[in-house]
């Protein structure tokens, strides 16, 4: 594509100074400015990155918090009295309450209908995609599309799946990282003809930051698919409207989206779809009523709640319930569309000032994987330092690197082994093979596939990004040039 249609700035060397830069920046995006609301909010809420002179650039590890939001809940904790819910006294009824505010919270956020979802909470993303993993009805013949661009937690269903007897297959990735948009709509042929089962994708990679379309989730559906999406990598600096896609099963890591608390996620889900699911234990907190001598070594004595009782194991964090409110208020304070677009403005930046970086002889700085324009992406950028011979250099010298300037950025493969596989080229034979050896770490793994170890550079921008992280990026880029 032309870079005058995707609104980057052209390809330049960024060897000027950072007003200077910034000045360049906003001629040519002048939009950024209606932003500037996110500079009062970093200025008065997140002091802290500025006066520790800290670059961050890992809001896909994780989001950053707002002093506002620690204190709003610590002022909280300080004057309540809360206990353990389930049961009726008033310590529990308060620490109940706050729970069923942030489930209703949830649920405003993401425009979905009580009447449609139920959201259930768990520890993390990966604790939601296990709940559907372990109770989902796979059986033999059943189809079961993974992505090869897909998170580890995801990738760990195919576990439950396999051991079931379902036919698990993986839609392969284009050159530009996007999903195979024909062999998708093939396996979803095949899949209507037989025994449609679970396709399950990211709605944002964790690894090149593609945006895979969410027109997919209509199209799995109406071919009898239920649809699972991954959205940890996506809600944060974007909008996601459950009253536009329905997907069946979405999870999500709250402390991706606004930083604390941490050790929350969520399970939202549409009710048709949890009724599928078949629970393979159960746990405090999930049994309305269990008897032991009922029980005679077989059979069932148990009666499970309702939804979404019934998914909760034990108890749930449960203080940190009004942090989750607090957290989609501060968001929304904010506005994840004026998040986006900033973030959007700033990645269009970044991909066009790390194309213009150049060794002295002229060959380029660095290699970014996926698309290098901004058209159905997110603020996520995978790249490798290069040599002047166009080898690699080993991302960890450059993370050290990175990590000495106080600049956070994350290196490696991500926990998206597809996405890395694809994107370095890797045989799916060598690394078949290699797994008939003794490797423990991926380390030793890799380097029975390669000689060389294979993975990226990360920088992925969130709720306070601004130019000069950005610019302080490419400068450190700039710093290998020979
Ligand atoms: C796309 C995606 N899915 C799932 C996860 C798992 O999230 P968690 O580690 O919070 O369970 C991550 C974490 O990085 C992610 O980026």
């Amino acid at each position: 594509m032309d870079r005058s249609q995707t609104g980057l700035p052209a390809a330049e060397p960024v060897a000027e100074g950072m007003a200077q830069a910034l000045a360049r920046f906003l001629a040519t995006s002048p939009d950024y400015m209606d932003t500037k609301a996110i500079d009062e909010l970093r200025a008065r809420d997140y002091r802290r990155l500025d006066d520790l002179g800290h670059t961050y650039l890992d809001y896909t590890g994780g989001s950053l918090y707002a002093e506002s939001q620690v204190r709003e809940h610590l002022d909280l904790l300080l004057n309540s009295v809360f206990g353990n819910p389930h049961s009726s006294n008033p310590s529990s009824s308060a620490a109940t309450q706050l729970a069923e505010i942030a489930r209703q919270d949830v649920l405003r956020h993401f425009r979905a209908s009580e009447d449609e979802y139920a959201v259930i909470f768990t520890q993390n993303a990966s604790g939601a995609i296990k709940l559907v993993a372990e109770s989902y009805p796979f059986r033999r013949g059943l189809r079961v599309l993974l992505t090869v661009d897909n998170h580890n937690s995801v990738n760990g269903l195919r576990e439950f799946a396999s051991a079931k007897g379902a036919d698990v297959r993986y839609i392969p990735l284009t050159e530009d990282m996007r999903l195979d948009a024909e062999s998708l709509a093939a396996e979803f042929d095949a899949g209507s003809a037989g025994a449609p089962g679970l396709f399950a994708y990211p709605a944002q990679s964790n690894f090149s930051g593609v945006q895979h379309d969410l027109g997919w989730i209509a199209r799995a559906k109406a071919r009898g698919f239920d649809v699972l999406l991954d959205a940890a990598a996506f809600a944060p600096t974007n909008e996601l409207r459950l009253d536009l896609v329905h997907p069946d099963f979405v999870d999500v890591s709250f402390y991706k989206m606004f930083g604390y608390p941490t050790g929350v996620g969520c399970l939202i889900a549409r009710h048709e779809a949890l009724a599928k699911l078949v629970r393979p234990w159960y746990a405090g907190g999930t049994v309305a009523f269990a008897s032991v001598l009922a029980f005679a070594g077989r059979g069932t004595a148990h009666r499970l709640f309702d939804v979404p009782f019934s998914f909760e194991d034990g108890t749930i964090d449960y203080l940190a319930m009004p942090a989750v409110s607090i957290g989609l208020r501060h968001l929304q304070g904010i506005g994840v569309e004026l998040v986006h677009r900033r973030v959007m403005l700033l990645t269009g930046w970044l991909l066009a000032a790390l194309a213009g970086l150049e060794h002295r002889n002229g060959q380029p700085l660095c290699e970014v994987y996926g698309p290098k324009d901004l058209e159905a992406r997110g603020a996520t950028i995978l790249f490798n330092v290069l040599d002047p011979d166009g080898n690699r250099l080993d991302y960890n010298v450059v993370q050290r690197a990175a990590d000495a300037q106080g600049i956070s950025v994350r290196s490696g493969c991500h926990c998206n082994p597809g996405a890395r596989e694809t994107a370095m080229h890797m045989s799916p034979l060598l690394l078949q093979e290699s797994f008939t050896h003794s490797a423990t770490s991926s380390e030793e793994f890799l380097a029975s596939v390669s000689d060389r170890l294979d993975g990226g550079i990360r920088v992925s921008l969130g709720i306070v990004s601004n130019f000069a992280d950005v610019y302080r990026l490419v400068q450190f880029v700039r710093s290998f040039t020979m």
